[in-house]
């Protein structure tokens, strides 16, 4: 069989944790056919890994505005789209306008204009879209599907979920384009599509109706000054600056040589500065925010993220009519600095204890007990090696837990970040079936694509 065409867009951080197992483990069923980027020095430095240390070679590179030269020379059959959120709807409906499948970087786009122009570039061309949403992939992950699914605590009426980002990696969002609301979506977007997926999926629900609340409170010029902070606003940016030596949010990026090649290096070209002052003016996204979802057939989800936290992870409970699960997931802070697989590692950050994940079953009426779970090891919890897997090994039996998610699946989970931010701004409930058409006869996500 001839090898699978892919062609990459987007090579940022995220980019090497598919093409290192694309053009490595992978090789014999795929070839890796172009590279597109805004930035060319970011090409040229995927391009030097690939001819380098992957033991690959250097691929056609095309800069943006030659994407589709880079579709019709090139004919990849699957464009993997890995750029920043708010160009991931141009690329993934010109890529499939242009007869390609498509997989995409979480989330799937950022608003409802632009999720509703997938959806249709999908119907008009029947092309097929996947959204990588590696959180349903972790091991740990999958046995709380296991156990909803088995019927454990009998139905799940409710679920409470919060979550915490930290001040090193979620920090990190303050300083890039993340910050700004066109760009990401804000996290409850950007961040939040993982969570809501995972609460869609673990339900096997379709999301109705949201009402949220959230505010800027920590990070940004006028929050540090208030809390008598003002020192930590002076500077624009990091790196070169001796008087952020001391401050515990500074990231250098002359400190690692992947930051210097992939960010620094390409600063006059792009206007990209990856280490801009966390406390600086201009930043338009809540730093925390909290929402209630209600399902179509009738769960409530609470949701809360923070961003300031001193300690990152998830605290999840599930109450069926039979009894409850509570779910702990803190395995540490880990900051994307776009190194090899091989080279993933946790940051050792004060406050960032890593107590590991459990699961402890709550039955009616009977003892509680912790569920045994799988080891888990590696980029994100183990989640990045097994869907690297799934996409490139050619194998394409149906996934036993149904992890696979396609354009609708993907729209059920940022249209619950899109529908938060339409509430924080008019104060309203946000039905989703106004903001996207999402099959309305349709109840279980799993009838979703
Ligand atoms: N699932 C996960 O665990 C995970 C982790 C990190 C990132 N991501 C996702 O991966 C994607 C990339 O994130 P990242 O951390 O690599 O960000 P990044 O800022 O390092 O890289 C983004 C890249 O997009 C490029 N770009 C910007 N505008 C472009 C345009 N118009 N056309 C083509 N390229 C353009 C930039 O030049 C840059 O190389 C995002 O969508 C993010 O949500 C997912």
């Amino acid at each position: 069989m001839s090898p699978h065409r892919f062609a990459f867009v987007g090579t940022g951080s995220r980019a090497i944790s598919f093409l290192e197992p694309l053009v490595t483990t992978y090789r014999d069923a795929n070839e890796l056919v172009a590279l597109c980027d805004s930035s060319p020095t970011r090409m040229a430095y995927y391009n030097g890994l690939l001819a380098g240390d992957l033991g690959y070679h250097a691929v056609p590179a095309y800069p943006a505005d030659q994407f589709d030269a880079l579709l019709r020379e090139t004919r990849p059959q699957t464009v993997f789209v890995c750029s920043k959120d708010s160009t991931h709807h141009d690329y993934i409906i010109r890529s499939l306008r242009a007869g390609c499948d498509v997989i995409t970087e979480k989330p799937m786009t950022i608003d409802a204009a632009k999720c509703r122009a997938i959806l249709e570039a999908q119907r008009e061309t029947g092309r097929r879209v996947r959204v990588a949403f590696n959180y349903r992939w972790a091991p740990f992950r999958t046995k709380v599907k296991e156990l909803v699914a088995a019927g454990t605590i009998g139905r799940i009426r409710s679920v409470n979920l919060e979550y915490l980002l930290d001040t090193n990696h979620g920090a990190d969002y303050f300083r890039r384009w993340h910050s700004s609301a066109a760009e990401s979506g804000t996290l409850l977007v950007h961040k939040s599509t993982h969570h809501f997926d995972l609460v869609n999926w673990w339900l096997d629900a379709i999301p109705a109706q949201v009402f949220a609340y959230g505010d800027l409170v920590f990070y940004g010029k006028v929050n540090a000054e208030a809390r008598g902070d003002a020192r930590l606003t002076r500077y624009p940016r990091y790196t070169g600056e001796p008087a952020a030596a001391n401050d515990p949010f500074r990231l250098d990026l002359d400190e690692s040589e992947v930051f210097r090649r992939l960010y620094r290096a390409a600063e006059a070209e792009s206007g990209y500065l990856r280490d801009r002052n966390v406390f600086r003016e201009g930043i338009d996204i809540p730093d925390q925010m909290s929402l209630n979802v209600r399902y179509r057939t009738g769960e409530l989800l609470t949701y809360s993220l923070v961003c300031y936290s001193p300690r990152e992870g998830m605290r999840v409970c599930l109450n069926g009519d039979r009894g409850r699960i509570e779910y702990h997931e803190f395995i540490g802070t880990h900051m994307n600095r776009g190194v090899r697989p091989k080279d993933f590692k946790l940051d050792e950050k004060p406050g960032a204890a890593a107590d590991g994940e459990w699961i402890r079953v709550f039955p009616h009426f009977q003892p509680d007990y912790l569920v045994p779970l799988p080891p888990a090891a590696g980029a994100h919890g183990g989640a990045d090696a097994i869907l690297c897997r799934h996409f490139f090994s050619g194998n394409a039996a149906p996934d036993a837990w149904q992890r696979t998610a396609g354009h609708e699946q993907g729209a059920a989970s940022i249209l619950v970040g899109i529908a938060g931010v339409e509430s924080m701004r008019t104060n309203q409930p946000v039905n989703l079936s106004d903001l996207a058409p999402l099959r309305p006869d349709a109840f279980r996500l799993s009838e979703l694509a």
